[in-house]
């Protein structure tokens, strides 16, 4: 039997740099021994729609225990509301999906969707409600996307799809099982090195830097990703590193666009990290997508 009938849990939402495209290639790079390891805790500290997180969990059941992060509140409180009230989830954008799909056309879904938008965004809601909202817009928005404004507003505008799938039961009930086994933090990706007991392994899919000016969307929450964000996150595996701890980073190749700009060659350069460029595909506007190649970066503390 081939591994993708076997492998059922998917990410729940669709996540701007979500790496279901580059799933494969992560896979491989990541350590032999995580494998084998019978007491080892997984931590990814940026975890967005967690493509990899449950890919490692369905292929490695030898892993035990994992620690998921993210700074941003509304995803986070999803992963919570899936992890403790599936059922709940479930009934929600059961009633949602039946509602949108009983709407005669296009405008009245439109309506429908402004309305959710409105009441997700005036804040009051329980975590339930939230997150069924939430993933409601993210399954009618356009392209999938979460962003909010500076008033922490999501604002995407509606998306023209046949027919969204809002209520994934079958997906929602398999990432529950499989999330309890994780423990949920909310905040910055620096936190969890607090909640470490025992060996463990980080995977981090930080922002992107952006590989041009044009393809600048690293903004999921109210803070922004800049160049000193990057540094500082050198600085967290540096910190990693000295504890003996194996981490893996994505991020994006700019010499994709520029093969003069060094940054993440300068910024991770040393003895003991090793930077591998994959190939990926992806629709990032830029010049280097015309030309049909972009490479992005997989950078380790050990080598494969
Ligand atoms: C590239 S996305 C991760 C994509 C994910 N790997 C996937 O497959 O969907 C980056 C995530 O980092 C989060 N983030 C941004 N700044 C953060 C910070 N300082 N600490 C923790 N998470 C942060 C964002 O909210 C976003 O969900």
């Amino acid at each position: 039997m081939e591994l993708k009938n076997i492998v059922l849990a998917k990410p729940f939402l669709k996540w701007a740099g979500g790496k279901s495209q580059l799933i494969n290639v992560i896979e491989t790079a990541l350590p032999e021994k995580l494998k084998s390891l019978k007491n080892f805790t997984y931590v990814e500290p940026f975890i967005g729609s967690g493509a990899v997180l449950l890919r490692v969990l369905q292929h490695y059941p030898n892993i035990k225990k994992a620690i998921i992060n993210d700074i941003n509140i509304d995803l986070v409180k999803a992963y919570i509301s899936i992890k403790k009230e599936p059922g709940l989830i479930i009934n929600q954008l059961d009633v949602i999906q039946k509602k949108y799909f009983s709407l005669k056309n296009e405008a009245e879904k439109k309506l429908y969707f402004l309305e959710k938008r409105d009441n997700f965004n005036a804040r009051n809601l329980n975590d339930i409600n939230n997150s069924a909202l939430l993933i409601f817009l993210n399954k009618t928005c356009f392209n999938g996307l979460y962003r909010v404004n500076s008033n922490n507003k999501f604002n995407v505008p509606f998306g023209r799809y046949e027919n969204p799938k809002i209520c994934d039961e079958e997906n929602i009930i398999a990432v529950n099982k499989l999330l309890q086994k994780v423990k949920i933090l909310h905040g910055d990706y620096t936190e969890t090195l607090k909640h470490i007991t025992g060996e463990s392994f980080f995977y981090f899919d930080p922002p992107y830097k952006p590989i041009s000016k044009t393809s600048s969307f690293n903004k999921y929450a109210k803070e922004s990703f800049d160049d000193e964000e990057q540094k500082r996150l050198k600085t967290f595996c540096d910190t990693l590193s000295a504890k003996k701890i194996m981490w893996l980073l994505s991020n994006s190749d700019t010499k994709n666009n520029n093969a003069e700009d060094h940054f993440f060659d300068e910024l991770y350069k040393g003895d003991s990290i090793f930077i591998n460029r994959v190939k990926a595909r992806r629709s990032i506007n830029s010049n280097a997508t015309k030309r049909g190649e972009i490479f992005e970066l997989l950078i380790s503390n050990y080598k494969k």
